[in-house]
């Protein structure tokens, strides 16, 4: 945890991080509270009472633009929800249907707006690879803002489940392996959309980056413990954070639906954590009931689904052909029907959206891509680019570096990776790599730009030849290479986790040159990067930048910027590792010198080739004094640990100060290290600094099978330091109070 105590310090640090100035009126929507609240509650009963059953079912029935859409369905009060519209004409459209219906209930406008909207941020994986938490929300703020402006008032994001498997292509989506990290991200970026004006959909509950072999919408199985210490823990930071609303998963978890999972859905998340908002459906995961072999049709997937917490229907229409007929047949009792109705106007009321005036378009475009936006873009970007190898200083480019070749199709802007395009918007331009480094080199380096490949996935050659010949009569070769295209997000798990298409065979060619090789990559995963690692002189790791993504890289390649992106993820040296991560069990058979009978493979390493938090810096970091305020802590005491960190290299930099804990001795086998706290701090060159986090003993234990969560006295060994290699040591003993 980033420490109260240090709050004030974090502010200095990162005083560039404050918001920017605000531009229009803003519409933050947070959970309303106190009499506010009751009175909400007093709204929604009666516009309740007025409701006819289709009314009520069409609170229910979530809509999309495009093919089959039917706006008379609004006029008619049988659409509670619109998503996917993103030009603000077509949103005051639509708004301006709702008008013309009896009640007029404002419809909820929902977009997958999940790492920009016109400005683009860097994936959200790239976002957490920044490990600032500050500029994290401000990403999620200025995307919140943007597509407010256009009239939406509803995102599917975050999406924070955790996942140790970089097979699965949404791990791009997510914050990573690792259950602390990730309950940061998900707090930060909760609050950073729903301050910017759009209620969040934290999903997908749960357990989606767990499905079995990496393959996307699969099973999973995970124990009681694993899913309460791991997969529900950002979930619940989100829903602390204030997020209105949650979005059920595609998968079976430990063999039911999660669509249908009235333990989780409303054992667990209604009963026990008191959540007031709605769940809606993935898209069309109603129906799909059906396919789990769970329901025989739609009508008894729909009523499965509604009687098991389900409160609307993303794009499967089931709700609206079958729920009206479930309630008069009395298999889905009207009582049920209404607690969904009155969780989706809650939402609603507490969004304000009775209030709030319609979109207008001719305000919109201004309000896009803003200086502000642009800057936390640039920042972002900057910060969440990772460099993870740097031989000889090859970074940043040496002035003795004459002839530049930058090479590849993903150095230009056209490769620029959007989730949604706000057609009529103004999208501006984009610099790509080539121009970006131009500006910041001297005039007297030459830059030749080939791209290579024929579009961005590297799939097909355009010219292979003109890029090695480029490559051999320059000083230095920066080859931006990657994944795109259908390699990448939902839809797109691989067995191999190599360059795609033919892009290995490039860098090869460019290795063979003799010329020193800069790899630039732009994934939305950790790739496996062993060949890499042995033959190229350095490589950076990317989550696609975004729209300052490539003017960020020029300012990290130039030394303008000094790197401090940390992975998220653990690269993987071999697919035959995965699930590999930092917080594995101990076993009973370690690996200590490599002899058959330990836990260890014949053909590979144990070890990832990229741990968990590791990247470099043009600077280095050492550890001192690692120490803590006492000795013993009571299991709800507070333990204040400390350590001296110092920029021992030559250039002001960043450092993630990470700290990680074990407990050696308890009743369960305990992972060999937990990340507790970590702190981004600024350093000149030369200076020192003491960081101390605040170590609550409450947060030091884990759950049991049954799901109850336990904190264990005794011995807790704390370690400090850059990655979760950190080695500055220091302990507590957790007695009871
Ligand atoms: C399916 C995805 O799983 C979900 O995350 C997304 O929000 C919906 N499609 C809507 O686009």
């Amino acid at each position: 945890m980033i420490l109260r105590l240090f709050a004030a310090l974090c502010l200095t640090l990162f005083a560039h991080a404050a918001p920017a100035q605000e531009t229009v009126a803003l519409k933050t929507v947070a959970w309303k509270t106190g009499r506010e609240a009751q009175a909400i509650e007093r709204r929604i009963e009666a516009l309740l009472k007025q409701m006819t059953l289709e009314e009520k079912v069409g609170q229910l029935h979530l809509s999309g633009r495009g093919e089959g859409f039917n706006a008379a369905r609004i006029r008619e009060g049988r659409m509670g929800g619109v998503m996917n519209f993103v030009v603000p004409q077509e949103v005051a459209d639509v708004q301006k249907a709702v008008r013309e219906s009896r009640l007029k209930i404002p419809l909820i406008i929902g977009l997958d707006a999940v790492h920009g909207f016109s400005t683009y941020f860097p994936l959200p994986l790239g976002q957490a690879s920044t490990w600032n938490p500050e500029l994290i929300e401000q990403a999620a703020y200025w995307t919140g803002r943007e597509a407010g402006a256009a009239g939406i008032n509803w995102t599917f994001a975050p999406m924070v489940d955790v996942s140790r498997d970089p097979r699965w292509g949404r791990v791009l989506e997510g914050a990573g392996e690792d259950a602390y990290l990730g309950s940061v991200v998900a707090t930060a970026r909760t609050r950073g959309y729903q301050r910017g004006g759009v209620a969040t959909t934290v999903k997908h509950f749960v357990g989606y980056g767990a499905g079995e072999a990496g393959r996307d919408y699969n099973s999973t199985w995970i124990p009681t413990s694993q899913l309460f210490d791991l997969y529900l823990p950002p979930f619940k930071a989100s829903f602390d954070a204030g997020s209105m609303t949650a979005m059920a998963a595609f998968n079976a978890l430990n063999g039911v639906p999660t669509t249908a999972h009235r333990d989780l859905l409303t054992g667990l998340l209604r009963q026990t954590w008191g959540f007031k908002g709605f769940v809606v459906s993935d898209f069309g995961s109603i129906t799909e009931l059906r396919l789990h072999g769970i329901a025989k049709d739609d009508a008894e997937a729909a009523r499965k689904a509604l009687l098991a917490g389900i409160d609307m229907d993303m794009m499967g229409d089931v709700y609206d052909k079958h729920l009206a007929g479930e309630v008069k047949a009395g298999r889905v009792p009207m009582k049920a029907l209404d607690e969904a109705v009155r969780r989706v106007l809650r939402v609603k009321f507490h969004l304000g959206l009775f209030e709030r005036p319609d979109v207008d378009p001719a305000a919109a475009p201004a309000l896009m891509q803003t200086q502000e936006a642009r800057e936390v873009a640039r920042r972002a970007a900057r910060e969440g680019t990772i460099l993870l190898k740097n031989a000889n200083e090859t970074l940043p480019i040496a002035p003795s570096v004459k002839r530049l070749v930058v090479i590849g199709a993903m150095a230009v802007p056209e490769a620029e990776r959007v989730w949604t395009d706000p057609a009529g918007l103004g999208r501006r331009a984009i610099q790509s790599l080539p121009d970006a480094l131009k500006e910041r080199i001297g005039a007297g380096v030459e830059l030749v730009y080939e791209p290579a490949f024929t579009k961005n996935c590297g799939t097909e050659f355009a010219d292979k030849d003109a890029a090695v010949r480029a490559a051999a009569a320059s000083d230095l070769v920066i080859a931006m290479l990657g994944e795109d295209c259908e390699f990448m997000g939902e839809a797109a798990s691989r067995t191999k986790l190599g360059l795609p298409g033919v892009q290995q065979e490039l860098l090869e060619a460019l290795v063979a040159t003799g010329k020193p090789v800069v790899l630039v990559l732009a994934t939305g995963r950790p790739l496996v990067l062993t060949w890499a690692d042995e033959h190229v002189a350095a490589i950076v790791q990317t989550f696609h930048g975004g729209t300052e993504g490539r003017a960020a890289l020029a300012e990290i390649l130039t030394g303008e910027a000094n790197p401090s992106g940390r992975t998220p993820m653990s690269f993987p040296r071999s697919v035959g590792q995965i699930p590999v991560y930092y917080d594995h069990l101990p076993t009973g058979r370690p690996q200590k010198i490599r002899q058959r009978y330990e836990s260890i493979y014949m053909d590979e390493k144990n070890e990832p080739l990229y741990p968990f938090g590791f990247g470099l810096s043009y600077s280095r970091f050492a550890y001192a004094n690692p120490r803590v305020d006492r000795a013993r802590v009571a299991t709800n005491g507070i333990a204040e640990v400390t350590v001296d960190v110092t920029n021992t290299g030559a250039r002001d930099g960043q450092e993630v100060v990470q700290l990680y804990i074990r407990q050696p001795v308890a009743t369960r086998s305990r992972p060999v290290r937990e990340l507790k706290g970590f702190s981004k701090i600024a350093l000149k060159a030369g200076e020192t600094r003491s960081v101390r986090f605040r170590l609550e003993a409450a947060k030091l234990g884990y759950h049991d099978d049954a799901g109850r969560y336990v904190v264990e006295p005794g011995r807790f060994e704390i370690y400090l330091g850059g990655s979760s290699l950190a080695d500055a040591k220091t302990a507590i003993e957790l007695v009871k109070p």
